[in-house]
Protein backbone atom coordinates (compact mmCIF):
# COMPACT_ATOMS: atom_id res chain seq x y z
CA UNK A 1 0.00 0.00 0.00
CA UNK A 2 1.13 3.46 -0.65
CA UNK A 3 -0.41 5.92 1.43
CA UNK A 4 0.50 7.20 4.64
CA UNK A 5 -2.28 6.30 6.69
CA UNK A 6 -0.60 8.05 10.15
CA UNK A 7 -0.03 10.85 7.79
CA UNK A 8 -3.70 11.08 6.52
CA UNK A 9 -5.35 10.25 10.06
CA UNK A 10 -3.47 13.24 11.66
CA UNK A 11 -4.91 15.53 9.22
CA UNK A 12 -8.02 14.41 9.44
CA UNK A 13 -7.83 14.76 14.15
CA UNK A 14 -6.80 18.10 13.50
CA UNK A 15 -9.83 19.06 11.11
CA UNK A 16 -12.84 17.38 12.81
CA UNK A 17 -13.72 18.57 15.61
CA UNK A 18 -17.17 17.51 16.74
CA UNK A 19 -19.08 19.84 19.25
CA UNK A 20 -21.22 17.76 21.88
CA UNK A 21 -23.08 18.98 24.53
CA UNK A 22 -26.18 21.86 25.56
CA UNK A 23 -26.64 25.08 24.08
CA UNK A 24 -25.01 27.66 26.16
CA UNK A 25 -27.13 28.66 28.59
CA UNK A 26 -26.29 30.55 32.16
CA UNK A 27 -26.33 28.76 35.25
CA UNK A 28 -28.49 29.81 38.57
CA UNK A 29 -26.14 32.95 39.57
CA UNK A 30 -26.26 33.81 36.13
CA UNK A 31 -22.01 35.12 36.49
CA UNK A 32 -20.61 31.93 34.61
CA UNK A 33 -21.06 30.81 31.07
CA UNK A 34 -19.83 27.62 31.06
CA UNK A 35 -21.20 25.76 28.15
CA UNK A 36 -21.14 23.77 26.00
CA UNK A 37 -18.81 21.36 27.05
CA UNK A 38 -17.06 20.56 23.84
CA UNK A 39 -14.77 17.35 22.69
CA UNK A 40 -12.68 16.84 20.23
CA UNK A 41 -12.90 13.26 18.78
CA UNK A 42 -9.99 11.58 17.05
CA UNK A 43 -10.62 9.45 14.29
CA UNK A 44 -7.63 7.00 13.57
CA UNK A 45 -7.46 4.77 9.98
CA UNK A 46 -6.38 1.60 9.87
CA UNK A 47 -5.47 2.45 6.04
CA UNK A 48 -5.70 3.70 2.63
CA UNK A 49 -7.55 7.43 3.24
CA UNK A 50 -10.29 8.85 4.67
CA UNK A 51 -13.43 9.12 2.61
CA UNK A 52 -16.67 11.49 2.89
CA UNK A 53 -18.72 11.28 6.08
CA UNK A 54 -20.96 9.00 4.94
CA UNK A 55 -18.05 6.68 4.28
CA UNK A 56 -16.78 7.34 7.57
CA UNK A 57 -20.56 6.29 9.54
CA UNK A 58 -19.73 2.77 8.10
CA UNK A 59 -15.79 2.74 9.75
CA UNK A 60 -14.97 -0.28 11.68
CA UNK A 61 -15.59 0.90 15.05
CA UNK A 62 -14.16 0.28 18.63
CA UNK A 63 -15.61 2.04 21.76
CA UNK A 64 -13.56 2.81 24.28
CA UNK A 65 -15.36 4.06 26.29
CA UNK A 66 -17.42 1.01 26.66
CA UNK A 67 -15.09 -2.28 25.74
CA UNK A 68 -16.02 -5.46 24.78
CA UNK A 69 -16.24 -7.97 27.86
CA UNK A 70 -13.10 -9.88 27.56
CA UNK A 71 -11.64 -10.32 31.05
CA UNK A 72 -14.93 -11.62 32.77
CA UNK A 73 -16.42 -14.00 30.84
CA UNK A 74 -18.59 -16.95 32.09
CA UNK A 75 -17.16 -20.12 31.56
CA UNK A 76 -18.51 -23.76 32.80
CA UNK A 77 -17.62 -24.55 36.66
CA UNK A 78 -16.46 -27.80 35.16
CA UNK A 79 -13.25 -26.07 33.05
CA UNK A 80 -10.11 -25.79 35.28
CA UNK A 81 -7.57 -25.11 33.71
CA UNK A 82 -5.84 -22.36 32.58
CA UNK A 83 -2.60 -21.50 31.35
CA UNK A 84 -2.27 -17.23 31.73
CA UNK A 85 0.88 -16.17 32.21
CA UNK A 86 1.15 -14.66 35.77
CA UNK A 87 0.91 -10.79 35.48
CA UNK A 88 -0.42 -11.36 31.81
CA UNK A 89 -4.32 -11.54 33.03
CA UNK A 90 -6.81 -10.41 30.09
CA UNK A 91 -8.12 -6.93 30.79
CA UNK A 92 -10.81 -5.52 28.51
CA UNK A 93 -8.25 -2.66 27.01
CA UNK A 94 -5.17 -5.22 26.13
CA UNK A 95 -7.75 -7.78 24.96
CA UNK A 96 -9.03 -4.53 22.36
CA UNK A 97 -5.29 -3.74 21.66
CA UNK A 98 -4.76 -7.41 20.91
CA UNK A 99 -7.83 -7.43 18.34
CA UNK A 100 -6.70 -4.63 16.63
CA UNK A 101 -3.25 -5.93 16.13
CA UNK A 102 -4.54 -9.34 15.30
CA UNK A 103 -6.56 -8.11 12.28
CA UNK A 104 -3.71 -5.72 11.36
CA UNK A 105 -2.52 -6.21 8.45
CA UNK A 106 0.05 -3.33 8.89
CA UNK A 107 1.97 -5.93 10.93
CA UNK A 108 3.47 -7.62 7.87
CA UNK A 109 6.15 -5.87 5.98
CA UNK A 110 3.74 -5.09 2.63
CA UNK A 111 0.64 -4.57 4.76
CA UNK A 112 -0.87 -7.93 2.97
CA UNK A 113 -1.01 -10.13 5.81
CA UNK A 114 -2.56 -10.12 8.89
CA UNK A 115 -2.97 -12.69 11.95
CA UNK A 116 -6.17 -12.98 10.47
CA UNK A 117 -5.41 -14.05 7.04
CA UNK A 118 -4.80 -17.59 8.39
CA UNK A 119 -6.92 -17.78 11.37
CA UNK A 120 -10.00 -16.93 10.42
CA UNK A 121 -12.69 -16.56 12.97
CA UNK A 122 -15.65 -18.35 10.81
CA UNK A 123 -13.73 -21.13 10.85
CA UNK A 124 -12.79 -21.35 14.35
CA UNK A 125 -9.43 -19.20 13.98
CA UNK A 126 -7.86 -21.64 11.30
CA UNK A 127 -7.73 -22.30 7.52
CA UNK A 128 -9.09 -23.89 5.18
CA UNK A 129 -6.08 -24.21 3.19
CA UNK A 130 -3.61 -26.95 3.94
CA UNK A 131 -0.76 -24.22 3.24
CA UNK A 132 -1.42 -20.78 4.49
CA UNK A 133 0.06 -17.81 2.60
CA UNK A 134 2.46 -15.25 3.97
CA UNK A 135 3.63 -12.57 2.33
CA UNK A 136 6.90 -14.83 0.71
CA UNK A 137 5.14 -18.03 0.13
CA UNK A 138 3.65 -20.65 2.26
CA UNK A 139 3.91 -21.97 5.69
CA UNK A 140 5.53 -25.24 6.16
CA UNK A 141 2.79 -26.82 8.38
CA UNK A 142 -1.15 -26.32 8.51
CA UNK A 143 -2.58 -23.37 10.45
CA UNK A 144 -3.92 -24.25 14.06
CA UNK A 145 -7.43 -23.70 15.29
CA UNK A 146 -6.99 -20.84 18.45
CA UNK A 147 -9.71 -21.76 20.53
CA UNK A 148 -9.70 -22.00 24.41
CA UNK A 149 -5.58 -21.87 24.06
CA UNK A 150 -6.14 -20.66 27.31
CA UNK A 151 -7.13 -23.70 28.99
CA UNK A 152 -5.00 -26.12 27.53
CA UNK A 153 -2.42 -27.60 29.98
CA UNK A 154 0.17 -27.99 27.61
CA UNK A 155 0.96 -24.00 27.58
CA UNK A 156 4.07 -24.51 25.24
CA UNK A 157 2.24 -23.64 21.68
CA UNK A 158 2.77 -24.59 18.08
CA UNK A 159 2.46 -28.37 16.96
CA UNK A 160 5.71 -29.05 17.83
CA UNK A 161 5.54 -27.00 21.25
CA UNK A 162 8.95 -24.69 20.32
CA UNK A 163 7.35 -21.42 21.94
CA UNK A 164 7.36 -21.34 25.44
CA UNK A 165 4.82 -19.73 26.30
CA UNK A 166 1.74 -17.71 23.96
CA UNK A 167 3.48 -14.41 25.15
CA UNK A 168 6.53 -15.66 23.28
CA UNK A 169 4.32 -17.00 20.47
CA UNK A 170 2.58 -14.11 19.05
CA UNK A 171 5.61 -12.43 17.82
CA UNK A 172 6.85 -15.46 15.64
CA UNK A 173 4.64 -15.27 12.92
CA UNK A 174 5.62 -11.64 12.34
CA UNK A 175 9.25 -12.30 12.75
CA UNK A 176 9.05 -15.13 10.57
CA UNK A 177 10.19 -14.45 6.59
CA UNK A 178 7.15 -16.32 4.98
CA UNK A 179 4.79 -15.50 7.43
CA UNK A 180 4.68 -11.79 8.01
CA UNK A 181 8.27 -10.24 6.88
CA UNK A 182 9.76 -8.70 9.67
CA UNK A 183 12.62 -11.03 10.58
CA UNK A 184 15.83 -9.33 9.94
CA UNK A 185 17.19 -10.84 7.78
CA UNK A 186 16.90 -11.96 4.18
CA UNK A 187 16.66 -8.41 3.26
CA UNK A 188 13.65 -7.96 5.63
CA UNK A 189 12.64 -5.01 8.16
CA UNK A 190 13.27 -5.98 11.56
CA UNK A 191 10.71 -6.30 14.51
CA UNK A 192 12.35 -2.74 15.36
CA UNK A 193 11.11 -1.35 12.25
CA UNK A 194 7.18 -2.39 12.95
CA UNK A 195 8.18 -0.80 16.41
CA UNK A 196 8.90 2.45 14.59
CA UNK A 197 5.98 1.85 11.87
CA UNK A 198 3.32 1.52 14.85
CA UNK A 199 4.64 4.20 16.49
CA UNK A 200 3.59 6.74 13.47
CA UNK A 201 -0.08 5.40 13.69
CA UNK A 202 -2.16 7.59 16.02
CA UNK A 203 -4.52 4.48 16.49
CA UNK A 204 -1.90 2.70 18.66
CA UNK A 205 -0.66 5.62 19.96
CA UNK A 206 -4.10 6.05 21.60
CA UNK A 207 -4.25 2.11 22.67
CA UNK A 208 -1.00 1.32 24.10
CA UNK A 209 -1.34 4.45 26.30
CA UNK A 210 -4.75 2.62 26.95
CA UNK A 211 -2.98 -0.46 27.99
CA UNK A 212 0.09 0.06 29.31
CA UNK A 213 -0.40 4.09 30.19
CA UNK A 214 1.97 5.25 27.73
CA UNK A 215 2.27 5.29 23.81
CA UNK A 216 5.45 3.27 23.90
CA UNK A 217 5.47 -0.11 21.74
CA UNK A 218 8.16 -2.70 22.70
CA UNK A 219 7.70 -6.43 21.33
CA UNK A 220 6.62 -7.41 24.70
CA UNK A 221 3.91 -5.49 25.38
CA UNK A 222 2.81 -6.20 21.65
CA UNK A 223 2.91 -9.67 22.62
CA UNK A 224 1.04 -9.50 26.00
CA UNK A 225 -1.88 -7.97 24.06
CA UNK A 226 -1.34 -10.47 21.28
CA UNK A 227 -1.61 -13.17 24.27
CA UNK A 228 -4.44 -11.73 26.07
CA UNK A 229 -6.70 -11.72 22.66
CA UNK A 230 -6.09 -15.09 21.86
CA UNK A 231 -6.64 -16.75 25.15
CA UNK A 232 -9.69 -14.55 25.50
CA UNK A 233 -11.10 -16.52 22.41
CA UNK A 234 -13.57 -18.94 24.19
CA UNK A 235 -16.11 -22.04 23.23
CA UNK A 236 -18.15 -23.42 25.53
CA UNK A 237 -21.48 -23.33 24.10
CA UNK A 238 -21.64 -26.78 22.18
CA UNK A 239 -24.44 -29.13 22.44
CA UNK A 240 -21.13 -31.14 24.79
CA UNK A 241 -21.63 -28.31 27.47
CA UNK A 242 -25.16 -28.63 27.37
CA UNK A 243 -25.34 -32.31 28.36
CA UNK A 244 -21.65 -31.75 30.80
CA UNK A 245 -23.35 -28.71 33.10
CA UNK A 246 -25.77 -31.74 34.23
CA UNK A 247 -24.19 -34.97 33.36
CA UNK A 248 -20.63 -36.47 34.53
CA UNK A 249 -18.67 -37.22 31.49
CA UNK A 250 -18.80 -41.02 31.94
CA UNK A 251 -22.90 -40.83 32.34
CA UNK A 252 -25.23 -40.89 29.18
CA UNK A 253 -26.34 -37.04 28.39
CA UNK A 254 -29.84 -36.51 28.29
CA UNK A 255 -29.21 -34.13 25.13
CA UNK A 256 -27.48 -35.98 23.16
CA UNK A 257 -28.70 -39.00 20.51
CA UNK A 258 -27.86 -42.75 21.25
CA UNK A 259 -25.22 -42.74 18.78
CA UNK A 260 -24.22 -39.18 20.43
CA UNK A 261 -23.53 -40.99 23.64
CA UNK A 262 -22.10 -44.02 22.44
CA UNK A 263 -19.54 -42.13 20.62
CA UNK A 264 -18.64 -40.42 23.61
CA UNK A 265 -18.22 -43.66 25.80
CA UNK A 266 -15.73 -44.72 22.51
CA UNK A 267 -13.90 -41.25 23.14
CA UNK A 268 -13.20 -42.11 26.65
CA UNK A 269 -12.97 -45.55 27.07
CA UNK A 270 -9.39 -47.08 26.87
CA UNK A 271 -8.75 -50.05 23.65
CA UNK A 272 -8.24 -52.79 26.26
CA UNK A 273 -11.59 -51.69 27.46
CA UNK A 274 -13.45 -51.80 24.06
CA UNK A 275 -13.04 -47.78 23.39
CA UNK A 276 -10.98 -45.79 20.96
CA UNK A 277 -8.52 -44.42 23.95
CA UNK A 278 -8.93 -40.98 22.99
CA UNK A 279 -9.61 -38.99 26.11
CA UNK A 280 -5.54 -40.46 27.17
CA UNK A 281 -3.86 -37.77 25.59
CA UNK A 282 -7.47 -35.06 24.46
CA UNK A 283 -8.86 -34.95 28.14
CA UNK A 284 -12.44 -33.89 28.69
CA UNK A 285 -13.53 -31.30 29.03
CA UNK A 286 -11.17 -29.68 28.06
CA UNK A 287 -9.87 -31.84 24.86
CA UNK A 288 -6.60 -30.47 25.11
CA UNK A 289 -3.90 -32.23 24.74
CA UNK A 290 -1.81 -34.22 27.30
CA UNK A 291 1.65 -32.26 28.20
CA UNK A 292 3.55 -35.77 27.88
CA UNK A 293 2.12 -36.83 24.29
CA UNK A 294 4.27 -37.88 21.62
CA UNK A 295 3.26 -37.95 18.40
CA UNK A 296 0.20 -39.85 17.13
CA UNK A 297 2.04 -41.61 13.96
CA UNK A 298 1.05 -38.45 11.46
CA UNK A 299 4.63 -37.87 10.26
CA UNK A 300 4.60 -36.62 6.58
CA UNK A 301 5.95 -33.38 6.41
CA UNK A 302 4.68 -30.58 3.67
CA UNK A 303 7.78 -29.59 2.81
CA UNK A 304 8.48 -33.57 1.77
CA UNK A 305 10.17 -35.71 4.16
CA UNK A 306 8.82 -37.00 7.48
CA UNK A 307 8.27 -35.11 10.69
CA UNK A 308 8.40 -36.29 13.97
CA UNK A 309 8.30 -33.63 16.38
CA UNK A 310 4.91 -32.46 16.26
CA UNK A 311 3.15 -33.31 20.12
CA UNK A 312 0.89 -30.57 20.52
CA UNK A 313 -2.60 -30.49 19.34
CA UNK A 314 -5.54 -27.58 19.22
CA UNK A 315 -8.39 -28.31 21.47
CA UNK A 316 -10.64 -31.05 19.52
CA UNK A 317 -13.45 -28.08 20.05
CA UNK A 318 -14.79 -27.05 17.00
CA UNK A 319 -12.91 -29.46 14.39
CA UNK A 320 -15.73 -28.93 12.26
CA UNK A 321 -18.59 -25.91 11.91
CA UNK A 322 -22.26 -25.89 13.11
CA UNK A 323 -23.35 -27.96 9.48
CA UNK A 324 -20.70 -30.62 10.46
CA UNK A 325 -18.20 -29.66 7.57
CA UNK A 326 -14.56 -29.57 9.17
CA UNK A 327 -13.33 -26.21 9.65
CA UNK A 328 -10.20 -26.97 7.84
CA UNK A 329 -7.86 -30.00 6.83
CA UNK A 330 -6.78 -31.46 10.21
CA UNK A 331 -3.18 -32.15 11.93
CA UNK A 332 0.34 -30.20 11.58
CA UNK A 333 0.49 -31.25 7.74
CA UNK A 334 -3.56 -31.13 7.01
CA UNK A 335 -3.69 -35.11 5.83
CA UNK A 336 -6.99 -35.36 6.62
CA UNK A 337 -9.96 -33.69 5.26
CA UNK A 338 -12.55 -35.52 7.43
CA UNK A 339 -13.47 -36.94 11.02
CA UNK A 340 -13.83 -40.83 9.56
CA UNK A 341 -9.91 -40.24 8.20
CA UNK A 342 -8.53 -38.80 11.29
CA UNK A 343 -10.91 -41.96 12.96
CA UNK A 344 -9.49 -44.50 10.05
CA UNK A 345 -5.66 -43.37 11.31
CA UNK A 346 -6.24 -44.07 14.73
CA UNK A 347 -7.80 -47.26 13.97
CA UNK A 348 -4.69 -48.48 12.49
CA UNK A 349 -1.74 -46.34 13.22
CA UNK A 350 0.42 -46.70 9.96
CA UNK A 351 3.86 -47.55 11.29
CA UNK A 352 6.02 -46.98 13.99
CA UNK A 353 8.32 -44.21 14.49
CA UNK A 354 10.97 -43.12 17.47
CA UNK A 355 8.48 -40.39 18.65
CA UNK A 356 5.61 -42.00 18.70
CA UNK A 357 3.48 -41.90 21.79
CA UNK A 358 3.53 -45.05 24.11
CA UNK A 359 -0.25 -45.40 24.33
CA UNK A 360 -0.47 -45.63 20.68
CA UNK A 361 1.91 -49.16 20.96
CA UNK A 362 0.62 -52.04 22.24
CA UNK A 363 2.33 -54.93 24.53
CA UNK A 364 4.93 -56.60 22.03
CA UNK A 365 5.39 -53.14 20.66
CA UNK A 366 2.87 -53.45 17.42
CA UNK A 367 1.83 -50.22 16.44
CA UNK A 368 -2.28 -49.52 17.56
CA UNK A 369 -5.16 -51.05 15.90
CA UNK A 370 -8.51 -50.75 17.01
CA UNK A 371 -11.32 -53.27 16.26
CA UNK A 372 -14.02 -50.24 15.66
CA UNK A 373 -17.01 -51.50 13.35
CA UNK A 374 -17.88 -49.21 10.78
CA UNK A 375 -20.75 -48.21 12.53
CA UNK A 376 -18.59 -47.48 15.77
CA UNK A 377 -16.97 -44.80 13.79
CA UNK A 378 -19.67 -43.26 12.85
CA UNK A 379 -20.69 -43.02 16.48
CA UNK A 380 -17.45 -41.45 16.95
CA UNK A 381 -17.64 -38.61 14.39
CA UNK A 382 -20.70 -37.90 15.63
CA UNK A 383 -19.52 -37.61 19.22
CA UNK A 384 -16.65 -35.01 17.86
CA UNK A 385 -19.37 -33.35 16.11
CA UNK A 386 -21.05 -32.20 19.52
CA UNK A 387 -17.55 -30.30 20.31
CA UNK A 388 -18.79 -27.22 18.34
CA UNK A 389 -19.65 -24.29 19.65
CA UNK A 390 -21.65 -21.15 17.97
CA UNK A 391 -20.70 -17.91 19.52
CA UNK A 392 -17.08 -18.34 18.47
CA UNK A 393 -17.85 -17.82 15.06
CA UNK A 394 -19.71 -14.85 15.41
CA UNK A 395 -19.36 -12.51 18.46
CA UNK A 396 -18.16 -9.54 16.98
CA UNK A 397 -15.17 -8.82 20.02
CA UNK A 398 -13.88 -11.35 18.10
CA UNK A 399 -14.21 -9.93 14.90
CA UNK A 400 -12.37 -7.52 12.57
CA UNK A 401 -12.22 -4.30 13.97
CA UNK A 402 -11.49 -2.89 10.77
CA UNK A 403 -14.10 -2.07 7.82
CA UNK A 404 -13.78 -3.36 4.34
CA UNK A 405 -11.53 -0.39 3.10
CA UNK A 406 -9.06 -0.95 6.22
CA UNK A 407 -10.26 1.76 8.47
CA UNK A 408 -10.62 1.71 12.52
CA UNK A 409 -12.13 4.94 14.13
CA UNK A 410 -12.35 4.52 18.15
CA UNK A 411 -14.62 6.19 20.24
CA UNK A 412 -12.67 8.12 22.62
CA UNK A 413 -16.70 9.84 24.22
CA UNK A 414 -19.33 8.29 24.35
CA UNK A 415 -22.11 8.86 21.65
CA UNK A 416 -24.67 10.11 23.84
CA UNK A 417 -22.18 12.30 26.21
CA UNK A 418 -22.98 12.54 29.54
CA UNK A 419 -21.41 16.00 30.68
CA UNK A 420 -22.08 18.24 33.80
CA UNK A 421 -20.83 21.40 35.85
CA UNK A 422 -21.66 21.87 39.02
CA UNK A 423 -20.92 24.88 40.70
CA UNK A 424 -19.69 25.22 44.52
CA UNK A 425 -18.55 28.63 46.25
CA UNK A 426 -15.96 29.99 43.38
CA UNK A 427 -15.40 26.57 42.10
CA UNK A 428 -17.05 24.97 38.92
CA UNK A 429 -16.65 20.80 38.22
CA UNK A 430 -16.73 20.26 34.89
CA UNK A 431 -17.28 15.99 34.30
CA UNK A 432 -17.32 14.17 31.05
CA UNK A 433 -17.41 10.21 30.36
CA UNK A 434 -14.41 9.27 28.59
CA UNK A 435 -11.97 5.79 28.14
CA UNK A 436 -10.77 5.06 31.46
CA UNK A 437 -7.18 5.38 31.71
CA UNK A 438 -6.47 7.98 29.16
CA UNK A 439 -5.43 11.36 29.94
CA UNK A 440 -7.17 14.40 28.55
CA UNK A 441 -6.98 17.84 28.10
CA UNK A 442 -9.09 20.38 29.62
CA UNK A 443 -9.49 23.65 27.41
CA UNK A 444 -10.92 26.53 28.12
CA UNK A 445 -12.45 29.40 25.72
CA UNK A 446 -13.75 32.97 25.65
CA UNK A 447 -15.08 32.35 21.49
CA UNK A 448 -15.60 28.69 21.36
CA UNK A 449 -12.58 29.41 18.56
CA UNK A 450 -9.40 30.04 20.39
CA UNK A 451 -8.73 26.86 22.44
CA UNK A 452 -6.01 27.40 25.89
CA UNK A 453 -4.80 24.34 27.37
CA UNK A 454 -6.11 24.14 31.24
CA UNK A 455 -4.96 20.69 32.70
CA UNK A 456 -4.55 17.14 31.66
CA UNK A 457 -6.70 14.97 33.41
CA UNK A 458 -6.82 11.56 33.49
CA UNK A 459 -10.12 9.22 33.33
CA UNK A 460 -10.67 7.23 36.08
CA UNK A 461 -11.75 3.58 36.41
CA UNK A 462 -14.98 4.47 35.90
CA UNK A 463 -14.37 6.86 32.44
CA UNK A 464 -15.36 9.56 34.31
CA UNK A 465 -12.83 12.99 33.83
CA UNK A 466 -13.38 15.79 36.63
CA UNK A 467 -12.25 18.97 37.00
CA UNK A 468 -12.40 22.27 39.33
CA UNK A 469 -11.44 25.26 37.88
CA UNK A 470 -12.44 28.86 39.01
CA UNK A 471 -16.22 30.00 37.74
CA UNK A 472 -15.00 32.43 35.72
CA UNK A 473 -17.47 34.43 33.94
CA UNK A 474 -18.04 33.90 30.01
CA UNK A 475 -15.66 31.00 29.32
CA UNK A 476 -16.42 27.56 27.53
CA UNK A 477 -14.49 24.10 28.63
CA UNK A 478 -14.25 21.61 26.45
CA UNK A 479 -12.01 17.72 27.00
CA UNK A 480 -9.98 16.94 24.00
CA UNK A 481 -7.66 14.27 23.50
CA UNK A 482 -4.49 14.65 21.29
CA UNK A 483 -2.49 11.06 20.34
C1 LIG B 1 0.91 -17.02 7.13
C2 LIG B 1 0.00 -17.67 8.03
C3 LIG B 1 0.00 -17.30 9.48
C4 LIG B 1 0.01 -16.05 10.02
C5 LIG B 1 0.11 -14.71 9.31
C6 LIG B 1 -0.09 -16.22 11.44
N1 LIG B 1 -0.17 -17.55 11.74
FE1 LIG B 1 -0.42 -18.34 13.58
N2 LIG B 1 -0.07 -20.18 12.84
C7 LIG B 1 0.11 -20.47 11.52
C8 LIG B 1 0.61 -21.82 11.40
C9 LIG B 1 0.96 -22.51 10.09
C10 LIG B 1 0.74 -22.34 12.70
C11 LIG B 1 1.34 -23.68 13.09
C12 LIG B 1 2.85 -23.52 12.86
C13 LIG B 1 3.73 -24.55 13.50
O1 LIG B 1 3.31 -25.22 14.45
O2 LIG B 1 4.87 -24.67 13.07
C14 LIG B 1 0.27 -21.27 13.60
C15 LIG B 1 0.19 -21.39 14.98
C16 LIG B 1 -0.26 -20.38 15.81
C17 LIG B 1 -0.49 -20.53 17.22
C18 LIG B 1 -0.27 -21.77 18.06
C19 LIG B 1 -1.57 -22.39 18.53
C20 LIG B 1 -1.36 -23.58 19.39
O3 LIG B 1 -2.36 -24.10 19.89
O4 LIG B 1 -0.21 -24.01 19.61
C21 LIG B 1 -0.92 -19.31 17.68
C22 LIG B 1 -1.29 -18.95 19.10
C23 LIG B 1 -0.92 -18.41 16.56
N3 LIG B 1 -0.54 -19.10 15.43
C24 LIG B 1 -1.23 -17.07 16.64
C25 LIG B 1 -0.92 -16.16 15.62
C26 LIG B 1 -0.86 -14.73 15.80
C27 LIG B 1 -1.12 -13.99 17.09
C28 LIG B 1 -0.52 -14.21 14.60
C29 LIG B 1 -0.28 -12.76 14.23
C30 LIG B 1 0.75 -12.08 14.96
C31 LIG B 1 -0.39 -15.32 13.68
N4 LIG B 1 -0.62 -16.49 14.34
C32 LIG B 1 -0.10 -15.18 12.33
C33 LIG B 1 -0.12 -19.62 10.47
C34 LIG B 1 -0.10 -18.24 10.58
C1 LIG C 1 -1.07 -40.61 22.32
C2 LIG C 1 -1.83 -39.40 22.38
C3 LIG C 1 -3.04 -39.31 21.46
C4 LIG C 1 -4.15 -40.10 21.42
C5 LIG C 1 -4.43 -41.34 22.23
C6 LIG C 1 -5.03 -39.51 20.45
N1 LIG C 1 -4.47 -38.41 19.92
FE1 LIG C 1 -5.32 -37.18 18.61
N2 LIG C 1 -3.60 -36.07 18.51
C7 LIG C 1 -2.45 -36.34 19.23
C8 LIG C 1 -1.39 -35.51 18.73
C9 LIG C 1 0.04 -35.50 19.24
C10 LIG C 1 -1.93 -34.73 17.70
C11 LIG C 1 -1.19 -33.71 16.80
C12 LIG C 1 -0.58 -34.57 15.72
C13 LIG C 1 -0.09 -33.90 14.47
O1 LIG C 1 -0.72 -32.99 13.96
O2 LIG C 1 0.92 -34.36 13.97
C14 LIG C 1 -3.31 -35.10 17.60
C15 LIG C 1 -4.21 -34.55 16.70
C16 LIG C 1 -5.53 -34.92 16.59
C17 LIG C 1 -6.46 -34.27 15.71
C18 LIG C 1 -6.16 -33.10 14.80
C19 LIG C 1 -6.52 -31.81 15.47
C20 LIG C 1 -6.36 -30.62 14.56
O3 LIG C 1 -6.57 -29.53 15.05
O4 LIG C 1 -6.01 -30.76 13.39
C21 LIG C 1 -7.65 -34.92 15.87
C22 LIG C 1 -8.94 -34.58 15.15
C23 LIG C 1 -7.45 -35.96 16.83
N3 LIG C 1 -6.15 -35.93 17.26
C24 LIG C 1 -8.43 -36.85 17.23
C25 LIG C 1 -8.18 -37.94 18.02
C26 LIG C 1 -9.12 -39.01 18.21
C27 LIG C 1 -10.51 -39.04 17.64
C28 LIG C 1 -8.51 -39.92 19.00
C29 LIG C 1 -9.03 -41.26 19.44
C30 LIG C 1 -9.36 -42.14 18.34
C31 LIG C 1 -7.18 -39.42 19.30
N4 LIG C 1 -7.02 -38.23 18.67
C32 LIG C 1 -6.25 -40.04 20.10
C33 LIG C 1 -2.33 -37.25 20.24
C34 LIG C 1 -3.24 -38.25 20.51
Amino acid sequence: MEETPAASSRKFCEGKVKLIGRKPSHLDNGSVRPLPLHMKHIIALGALFLGSHSLLAQAGRVDLTSLANYANQARPAYIQRNNTTVGNAITDAGATLGRVLFYDKRLSKDNTISCSSCHRQETAFSDTSTASTGVAGTTGRHSMRLINARFATEARFFWDERAATLEAQTTRPIQDHVEMGFSGTSGDPAFSDLVVKLSAIDEYRVLFALVFGDATITENRVQRALAQFVRSIQSFDSKYDAGRATTPDNQPFPNFTAQENTGKQLFLNPPNGGGAGCAGCHRPPEFDIDPNSGNNGVTGSLSGGTDLTNTRSPTLRDLVAANGVPNGPMMHNGVFGTLAQVINHYAAIPGDNAGLDPRLRRPGGNVQTLNLSPQQRNDLAAFLRTLTGTSVYTDPKWSSPFNASGELELILFPAASVNSVTVTGGMMTVVNKAAPGLTYQLESSPDLAVWTPVSTVSADGNGNLSQSVPAVSGLFYRYTYTP
